[in-house]
């Protein structure tokens, strides 16, 4: 088929849906599409994401050469470019379909194209640098590493994989380290405040989360108003009276680990001055660290140590949370900000290399090589054993990535001994104890190499006689 000029039908691509996209939703989770922001879903098809868009009231509007081509396209704040990359089979089109899409965009342009995974799905014959389906529609997918570099390439800036094969490439680079900041330094909301006093509390609780006093620039626009009957110190005074010690002490702790995290994974990008960094984050350097230099000989350090198997392994072991297997260490999403440092380094840079799905529930940190596999169990809380939904794994070595769906297989793997995946504090964990108490005391745990999926485990409660109601082991019926 090479050689032949041949035009695909792209407009039978666009196929119509009721929910928004997961990359416009990830926008909007992102925060990157707001009531501030203006939108242009560029190649928007039936208009889908419009309309989910426009019904949420954000300002947004679509253009598309088939379904809604009246005038020429307008910049905007956003620019989504949603699967529209993998349905052009002319790579000089495709990269001038991205270039047009970056000049339109005056902050963020959002990638998002099918992955490598789909290609079972995919049903038709190769054709130049991708596949030809009975529909004559073409689809190239591109894999993780792929799509990053690929955007990066065409727009000249660093890109970050915001998730599974969406890429966020950004207008001004301030704006992508205050992206990273916000993944990264996960405790810098605000409470809700719409008078003096509860303006007072909500400053009291930054301080604690943070470790340190917020600065007026920081903090969310209408509360400046609410405080500016006190003077700066009288605002001090009051918070250092009612904030409470140990929870500062855990802030300064915390805020000093995140920062150190933001500088390692900014090593990757070839890190910038101090005045590159965003304000907040300068702030806690400052207040944490004896010098910017200091900070990124630390964050250099504990980069060298993400690269020691001894130290990655004895971080594990040491791990106050988290199961150890003798491949990996698995932890709860709920306790992956309890990991020693080094280790939310690792699983921090495999997110910002391929892009952490939406939505996992334990992630599997290896402790030879460095592959990080994110793993969803939606019925988690619910499920006594839950059953495997899928798993998407990031190779650090390779940058490969790779995922499984286990939807429709017949036999998952499934979990036991949930409380191990958990911080002890949580309040899960005692009704999980029980159970594997129970458990264990009825046999169940005799024969490990059976119970890791659902018709092993199935046999040998069968075996045992037992039976699971929610969260308590049981008799079976007729069992004697
Ligand atoms: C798979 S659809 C995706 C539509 C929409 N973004 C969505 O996610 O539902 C691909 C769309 O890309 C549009 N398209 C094809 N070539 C394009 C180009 N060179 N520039 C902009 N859009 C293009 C097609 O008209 C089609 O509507």
């Amino acid at each position: 088929m090479s050689g032949l000029h041949w035009e695909s039908d792209r407009r039978l691509t666009a196929i119509g849906r009721t929910t928004l996209s997961v990359a416009a939703r990830q926008a909007v989770v992102d925060g990157e599409v707001n009531m501030a922001t203006s939108v242009l879903d560029y190649g928007s098809g039936r208009g889908d994401d419009v309309r989910g868009l426009r019904e949420m009231q954000f300002h947004a509007h679509g253009w598309d050469p088939f379904y809604a081509a009246d005038g020429a396209p307008q910049p905007a704040d956003v620019v989504l470019l949603t699967y529209v990359l993998n349905v052009i089979e002319d790579p000089e089109e495709r990269r001038e379909a991205l270039k047009h899409a970056w000049g339109l965009a005056e902050h963020l342009l959002a990638v998002t194209t099918r992955l490598t995974w789909d290609r079972s799905k995919v049903r038709g014959l190769q054709y130049e640098d991708g596949v030809l389906t009975n529909r004559r529609t073409f689809q190239h997918l591109f894999s993780p590493a792929e799509l990053r570099s690929y955007v990066e390439e065409a727009t000249g800036v660093r890109c970050v994989s915001a998730a599974p094969g969406i890429v966020y490439a950004f207008k001004n680079d301030d704006a992508r380290l205050r992206y990273l900041a916000r993944k990264i330094v996960p405790h810098a909301d605000w409470l809700a405040s719409d008078d003096t006093g509860s303006a007072i509390a909500s400053v009291v609780d930054y301080t604690e989360r943070r470790g340190r006093l917020p600065r007026l620039e920081e903090m969310p626009t209408e509360m400046p108003k609410l405080l500016v009957h006190l003077q700066p110190n009288e605002l001090q005074r009051i918070v250092k009276k009612s904030a409470d010690p140990e929870k500062i002490e855990a802030g300064i702790r915390a805020s000093t680990l995140s920062a150190l995290l933001f500088l390692t994974v900014e090593l990757f990008n070839g890190r910038g001055p101090y005045s590159s960094l965003p304000m907040s984050l300068q702030l806690d350097v400052r207040a944490f660290f004896s010098s910017y230099k200091e900070a990124c000989m630390r964050a250099d350090r504990l980069l060298l140590k993400l690269r020691d198997d001894t130290y990655v392994r004895g971080a594990m072991q040491a791990s106050k949370v988290g199961k150890l297997t003798p491949t990996a260490l698995y932890v709860h999403r709920r306790a992956i900000n309890q990991t020693p440092t080094v280790l939310r380094l690792y699983e921090h840079c495999a997110s910002i290399a391929a892009g952490r799905p939406a939505s996992w529930t334990v992630a599997k940190l290896r402790h030879q090589g460095r592959a990080v596999s994110w793993l969803e169990y939606p019925e988690f809380d619910t499920d006594p054993h839950p059953k495997l939904h899928s798993s998407y794994m990031v190779d650090l070595t390779t940058l490969k990535a790779s995922f499984k769906s286990y939807e429709v297989s017949a036999n998952r793997p499934l979990l036991h001994r949930k409380h191990e995946f958990l911080a002890a504090d949580d309040p899960d964990v005692p009704k999980y104890r029980r159970l594997t108490q129970s458990e264990t005391r009825a046999g169940l745990y005799r024969n490990p190499q059976l119970i890791g999926t659902e018709d092993g485990w199935e046999a040998e409660l069968a075996r045992c006689g037992r039976e699971l109601r929610g969260h308590r082991l049981v008799r079976r019926r007729g069992a004697s």
